[in-house]
């Protein structure tokens, strides 16, 4: 399945201009900290879905041997750029099998496309089904029902001069829209960005992302059926808590819940 979001698709190549590597660094540190403080086994290996422009993994990869899956062919390029010592697949977090098992999954702000609870809990069972005994998964939702709050914010980039080419530049407005109602399960993220191309013209694109919302105890029961033992955990960032969420992989598994990856 295609990605509808322009964002991912037809401005995939503008994505380093919108959000660079060094935006990263605290997130990375933290992922990096949580995984090796939860795991029971050596972490070396670790399986990154939904991993876009690859931000993240080039934190991540100076700890860790990376392979990063992605819907889309646009950030799995940007990220080759970045990151071309890393794996990279193709893939639908819901469905991706690549046949073989890793020490880490983590998954960090695409979960947020998954909408309902079945998709959610088809990437979490992607997570366990790839993750080796002793492993753990690190999820980390930009919110949850509880932790929810509107918002806006800005941000951008300027691109660094290259040969004569004038530099492109991009400028984006974030708007998080409260959901339509108690017990909704999505909510909103406009987009507005305005980008600054070689010839130095600027236009504007209207991207709207909606977004999936789950009450810590729906991420905490998903991760214990998929075979995983869950644990909530909390980051600081910018003055902000966010929750995180921990999967382990038993070392000694019950009968039927633990598959492993089959190709
Ligand atoms: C915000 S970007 C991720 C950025 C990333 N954290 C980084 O470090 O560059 C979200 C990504 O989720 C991907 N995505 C959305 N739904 C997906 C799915 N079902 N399976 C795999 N990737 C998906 C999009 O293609 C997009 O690249």
């Amino acid at each position: 399945m295609a990605t509808p979001l322009k964002l991912y698709r037809e401005l995939a190549d503008w994505w380093p201009l919108i959000s660079a590597p060094e935006d990263y660094a605290d997130e990375a540190r933290d992922a990096v900290r949580f995984i090796r403080g939860a795991s029971k086994i050596p972490v070396r290996t670790l399986l990154e879905l939904g991993s876009g422009g690859g931000n993240n993994a080039s934190h991540l990869k100076r700890s860790f041997q990376l392979t990063l899956v992605d819907l889309s062919p646009g950030m799995l390029r940007v990220s080759r750029a970045l990151n071309p010592e890393c794996e990279h697949v193709a893939g639908d977090m819901r469905t991706v099998r690549l046949g073989r098992l890793f020490d880490a999954v983590f998954l960090h702000d695409a979960i947020m496309y998954m909408r309902t609870e079945a998709d959610l809990r088809a990437a979490l069972e992607t997570a366990s089904a790839h993750l080796r005994p002793g492993g753990v998964a690190y999820l980390t939702p930009d919110h949850t029902t509880e932790s929810f709050r509107p918002s806006t914010g800005h941000g951008g980039h300027d691109e660094r001069r290259k040969g004569g080419r004038r530099p492109r530049a991009a400028r984006y407005l974030e708007w998080t829209l409260p959901p339509s109602g108690r017990a909704s399960r999505e909510y909103a993220v406009h987009y507005a960005f305005l980008l600054k191309d070689g010839h130095g013209s600027v236009h504007l694109v209207h991207d709207a992302h909606r977004e999936g919302l789950f009450p810590r105890p729906t991420w905490l029961r998903l991760l214990r059926e998929v075979g995983l033992v869950p644990r909530r955990a909390t980051r600081l960032e910018g003055g902000r808590k966010y929750d995180v969420f921990l999967g382990l992989k038993p070392l000694t598994s019950s009968p039927g819940r633990n598959r492993s990856a089959r190709g």
